[in-house]
């Protein structure tokens, strides 16, 4: 499977800077698996769908209407016709989505409809087990870290840029709280392919890792002809 290029990471890893970088850079889909599943948060909110049932879940996961869309280069999510895209980015949707993310129906429908929606085009597919379990045979697989003080900063700055009154103590805790959920969940935990490239991003910039995810896929792991540098 040469056409999806998996990046998977824990929050504040900078796998989502990179990985829109990445896809504008080779003129490709960029996937943002984790929007997808705060989308069935909210959904399973405003429907008042317990986390617990997994069979409201899952049926609601095959009645949502979510499409991914690109705005000018600007990703945005539609449940229907409403543009989701800040509702998704809260505090409570972080968690939610998270918890959300362990229900065996939410992961199935996800899964099928990532593979649908990487039919076809070069994707970049950002997320939790996009290595592991829904493209396995992907050949380009990589997995982004940073140290954890490094992600909770990035994350604190994030915070703070719109306008949240919010603690680095308090960001740093909750960070930690959903890490450790979507690393030893049962169903497609959060962890490295044993084929990914480890890339550690604590001390480099966006651009760097793009850089050196290119090379990589420059060294002939990638047969695509997107490759402009
Ligand atoms: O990447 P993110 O922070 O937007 O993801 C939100 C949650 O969704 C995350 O806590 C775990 C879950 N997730 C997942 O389980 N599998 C994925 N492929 C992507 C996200």
């Amino acid at each position: 499977m040469k056409n999806v290029i998996a990046i998977d990471g824990p929050s504040g890893s900078g796998k989502s800077t990179v990985g829109k970088a990445l896809a504008r850079r080779l003129g490709g889909v960029y996937l943002d698996t984790g929007a997808m599943y705060r989308a069935v948060a909210l959904a399973a909110k405003r429907n008042g769908i317990s986390m617990d049932d997994g069979n409201a879940l899952g049926e609601l996961c095959r009645s949502l209407d979510l499409s991914l869309q690109a705005d000018n280069d600007v990703p945005r999510v539609f449940l229907g016709e409403e543009d989701i895209s800040q509702a998704i980015r809260s505090p409570e949707m972080d968690m939610l989505s998270s918890a959300v993310s362990a229900v065996r129906e939410v992961r199935v429908a996800m899964t099928i409809l990532q593979r649908k929606l990487a039919k076809g085009a070069l994707v970049v597919a950002e997320g939790r087990d996009m290595g592991t379990v829904v493209f396995p045979g992907s050949v380009n697989k990589f997995f982004l870290t940073a140290s954890p003080e490094i992600r909770a900063e990035r994350r604190y700055r994030e915070r703070l840029g719109k306008g949240e009154a919010v603690s680095p103590a308090d960001v740093q805790s909750e960070m930690r709280k959903r890490d450790r959920q979507d690393s030893t969940r049962a169903l497609a935990p959060l962890k490295a392919a044993r084929d990914a490239l480890i890339i550690d991003s604590s001390e480099l910039t966006p651009v760097r890792v793009v850089e050196e995810i290119c090379r990589h896929l420059k060294r002939g792991q990638l047969k695509v002809n997107n490759l402009r540098k």
